[in-house]
């Protein structure tokens, strides 16, 4: 199954905070129910998290309630990926919530498709790509962004293996980026986050894929980490590429004004249940970084492959 299915009049998603042991489901009967899934990231994933709002719109519609305050409530649930907000703002515009819903749920599988076709032409025979979180089928509705690129590449038999970093706190890299990798048959090792230098160092990673949650006019904003990669990346002289829809995109803000999500310190103070650090331990958890546009080489788009500084010519030439 992908991500999310939409059955009778419920929104189905796989439950991503039991991955990789458990395969399991949520349902959403209401918008309540999506926003609980969005905030406790049962949901996750810049794409994912702006399909699943689309039909949470769609469940309020067919509940008869007001748009404009589900709306409000939904863009409430976590403040950084900005394909949340696109989705609700697309939804408040259309005649008719679940059809423009599943439209953008057919939209997510062929963007991501598209952005793999561009993706692959960077991916030469035998790369190791270090890629950070989980920018896969399991962050959109299938394929992925930064991971679809991947799977575009191992279909050509590029011969590629890919490195994931566990992505502390949340561990979407352990948990669901290997799991994805695994499933398809593509080669994958699993690293701690603060191993990627090293290897980038004694050549073992040569290309660094990436998604966003929000691709802004000077950079990038993704899963916390993100900035450290691209600085080793540009040390090393290894190609960084970010892969994100222009769903994606939200080029009149700048990365330094993007709210950047501060989650639970238990995140930080628990691993595997057990507490890792003194009783009242002060924590500092941010969910996302920023990369800035200098150490970026090009952004994977549906539409084709940008060069951060021009990125105004690029919009100018696709009206
Ligand atoms: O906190 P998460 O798991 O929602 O963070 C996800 C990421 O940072 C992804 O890299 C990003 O949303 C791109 S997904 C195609």
């Amino acid at each position: 199954m992908k991500t999310m299915e939409w059955k009778d009049n419920r929104l189905v998603l796989i439950d991503q905070t039991k991955l990789p042991d458990e395969l399991s489901y949520f349902t959403c009967k209401t918008y309540e129910d999506v926003i609980i899934a969005i905030k406790t990231m049962v949901v996750r994933g810049a794409p994912a998290i702006g399909v699943a709002a689309a039909f949470g719109m769609a469940l309020g519609y067919l509940d008869g309630e007001n748009l404009e305050n589900v709306g409000k409530k939904l863009k409430a649930s976590r403040p950084t990926a900005v394909n949340l907000f696109w989705a609700v703002d697309r939804i408040l515009i259309s005649d008719n919530p679940l059809e423009e819903a599943k439209k953008m749920y057919i939209e997510d599988i062929d963007t991501n498709l598209a952005i793999g076709r561009y993706g692959a032409e960077i991916i030469e025979k035998g790369d190791t790509i270090l890629t950070h979180c989980n920018a896969g089928a399991l962050a959109c509705v299938d394929y992925g962004t930064a991971l679809g690129v991947v799977r575009t590449a191992h279909h050509q038999d590029k011969d590629i293996k890919v490195i994931c970093d566990e992505t502390r706190p949340r561990g979407q890299g352990a948990r669901l980026s290997v799991w994805e990798m695994q499933h398809e048959g593509i080669p994958v090792k699993l690293i701690p986050d603060v191993a990627s230098g090293y290897l980038m160092m004694t050549h073992k990673i040569n290309k660094v894929v990436i998604g966003a949650d929000r691709v802004a006019f000077d950079g990038i904003v993704n899963k916390v980490g993100s900035f450290l990669v691209a600085l080793a990346a540009k040390r090393f002289h290894i190609p960084f590429y970010v892969a994100a829809p222009l769903s994606t995109f939200d080029h009149e803000i700048s990365i330094y004004d993007t709210e950047i999500e501060e989650r639970s310190p238990d995140e930080v103070l628990y691993y595997g249940g057990c507490r890792i650090a003194p009783k009242n331990t002060e924590v500092i958890n941010p969910a996302f970084d920023i990369v800035p546009d200098d150490l970026i080489t090009g952004i994977i788009t549906e539409k084709g492959i940008i060069h951060p500084k021009k990125f105004k010519e690029f919009f100018i030439n696709l009206k």
